[in-house]
């Protein structure tokens, strides 16, 4: 297939973008390089520096005809939006215009030109508050934050252009994506990042001070918040399957990609610490607002419609491989 990966130079896309070329799919990489890097590109997928704010680039690259662009896309990968829970609170102006307005003119676009595969990057946060756990694909969605409230609308758009323009799709509800390319084929890091791992790495690395741990006082074991993270290997495998899936079926699909264990705050430090032999110094601060305690999938549905599992999302891989990419990418920074 031909697949266009909208911001397929950011951390998840570019790992998408290596597992489709691994699979002998051909790609082209569409991103404004916002948050994306040059060096997550790789010479094999073609690149075409666009914005899904603008309805022609998105139809131009879609139907093979931008600048650099000569074939004719059969499905889309739209992975490019904002991400970040607490900053959708105070700037929901940006999450309306970069999720929702961005995802309407893709499909517009694939609408436009006749594109009818798309494999969309939901969230685990259009699930809010959990009732029970694990947390399963029909479990209620009550989002606590406007982010979530975006991907959750975006998937209810979705069944409505499935129902009038046949377009199948994938809404794939990531949990914590963590990790890099277990090859070391991936080396752009995630600039100011605000995730958890990627911040205990740069506090690993020398380059920041300490790490803040919100809240040590939650009906967990251990007082630290439980969360499920999943190797981003393990989540572009997931978009590989999920796409040939609706494709061969021509049908729609709703999944939780996660690893169904639960790894604590104070867990993944303690783990930090031991792969990495460095102090990592932390202390404790107040609980950061909109943060549930605990969140932890079942991706039985994906292991039993797709064939996937969370091969590579140990607690101890998820580190190792974190601390391979830092490690290159910081040279031979030593601990302060
Ligand atoms: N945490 C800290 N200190 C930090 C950063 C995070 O203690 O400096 C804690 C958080 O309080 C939370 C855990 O580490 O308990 C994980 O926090 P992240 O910010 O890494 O991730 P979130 O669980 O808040 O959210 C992530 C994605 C969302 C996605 C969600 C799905 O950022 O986009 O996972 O579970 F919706």
């Amino acid at each position: 297939m031909h697949i266009v990966v909208i911001g397929g130079a950011g951390y998840i896309g570019s790992h998408v973008t290596r597992c489709l070329l691994d699979a002998d799919h051909s790609v082209t990489v569409f991103d404004n390089l916002s948050s994306g890097l040059r060096e997550n590109l790789f010479p094999e997928a073609e690149f075409v520096h666009g914005d899904i704010s603008h309805p022609l680039e998105l139809r131009e690259v879609l139907a093979g005809s931008s600048a650099t662009g000569d074939r004719p896309a059969d499905a889309v990968i739209h992975l490019a939006a904002a991400k970040a829970a607490g900053e959708s609170m105070r700037n929901p102006e940006k999450y309306s215009t970069a999720n929702l307005t961005g995802t309407i003119n893709v499909l517009n676009a694939m609408s436009a030109v006749g594109v009818g595969r798309l494999v969309f990057s939901s969230s685990a946060a259009v699930y809010g508050e959990p009732t029970y756990l694990p947390l399963d694909e029909v479990h209620p969605t009550s989002p606590i934050n406007y982010y979530g409230f975006t991907k959750l609308e975006i998937e209810r758009i979705l069944g409505w252009y499935e129902r009038l323009r046949s377009i199948r799709f994938a809404a794939l509800r990531y949990f914590n994506a963590a990790g890099y390319d277990p090859d070391g084929r991936i080396g752009g890091l995630e600039q100011n990042p605000a995730n958890l791992l990627p911040i205990i790495m740069e506090v690993a690395v020398g380059a920041r001070s300490e790490l803040e741990i919100f809240g040590d006082d939650y009906g967990t074991p251990d007082g630290t918040c439980v969360r499920d993270y999943v190797h981003v290997t393990d989540l572009a495998e997931g978009h590989r399957a999920a796409l040939e899936w609706i494709d061969e079926h021509d049908e729609s699909l709703t999944v939780n990609l996660g690893s169904g264990e639960g790894v604590s705050v104070a867990e993944m430090v303690d783990m930090s610490r031991s792969v990495t032999g460095r102090t990592i110094p932390s202390r404790v601060a107040g609980r950061r607002p909109g943060d549930p305690a605990e969140l932890v999938a079942t991706a039985e549905r994906a292991r039993r419609i797709l064939g996937w599992t969370a091969a590579h999302s140990s607690a101890q891989e998820l580190v190792a491989t974190s601390w391979r990419a830092y490690q290159s990418a910081y040279g031979s920074a030593r601990e302060s």
